[in-house]
């Protein structure tokens, strides 16, 4: 749709944290038990309709006497979000700057029952941090929150590292869609009107 704003979003984290998985349950609402490992990268967008949030209103005060309806069409906006699913086979990994590079946001992905995604989580933050542009807005999202008897990353260990890097923290179930649909939305929401 022309006119359309449009929002680049990268994927990133270790192989098997699920950041396919997180896609496909947005974009389609499907889940698969045994997904393929991405090769390369792989794309998939979906617009959205999201509220303008308090902080990026630039109409307060104005307009009052509006009826309901004109305002909360005024207050609403769509955003195209262009995803880019990163493969986190080691492999793949010189791949990932052609990805980064443009995106107005990257989810950082690991498994909340595996330790060692988290530590490869924050090789990506410092990676982002040296290499793609300061205004990039940072999500680190613990997903599989559906497997909590099997949690290995506190939450709290998880929070305190997002608030370390300036980053917004989520929790997030592919499999059974906890969390997801929010993350994304919340994204759109903080992405400054055109
Ligand atoms: P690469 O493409 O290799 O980088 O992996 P990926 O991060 O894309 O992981 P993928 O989405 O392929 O998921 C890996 C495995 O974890 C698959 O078997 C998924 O079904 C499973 N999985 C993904 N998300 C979840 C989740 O939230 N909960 C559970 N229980 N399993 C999940
Ligand atoms: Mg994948």
């Amino acid at each position: 749709i022309s006119g359309e704003q449009s929002v680049k979003i990268v994927l990133l984290g270790d192989s098997g944290v699920g950041k396919s998985s997180l896609a496909l349950r947005f974009v389609t609402n499907e889940f698969r038990p045994y997904s393929e490992s991405t090769i390369g990268a792989s794309f998939m967008s979906k617009s959205i309709t999201v509220p303008f949030s308090p902080s990026v209103r630039n109409d307060e005060g104005q307009g009052t006497s509006d009826s309901k309806t004109l305002e909360s069409r005024q207050h609403q906006r769509t955003i195209g979000l262009k995803i880019w699913d990163t493969a986190g086979q080691e492999k793949y990994r010189s791949l990932a700057p052609m990805y980064y590079r443009g995106a107005e946001a990257a989810i950082l992905v690991y498994d909340i029952t595996v330790p060692a995604s988290f530590v490869a989580l924050q090789d990506w933050a410092l990676e982002l941090q040296h290499n793609a542009s300061p205004e990039l807005m940072l999500v680190i999202c613990g997903n599989k929150s559906d497997l909590g008897e099997c949690r290995r990353v506190d939450r709290g260990v998880g929070e305190a590292y997002a608030r370390e890097m300036g980053a917004v923290y989520v929790e997030t179930s592919a499999k059974d869609g906890q969390g997801v649909e929010d993350m994304f939305s919340g994204v759109a929401m903080r992405i400054p009107p055109l």
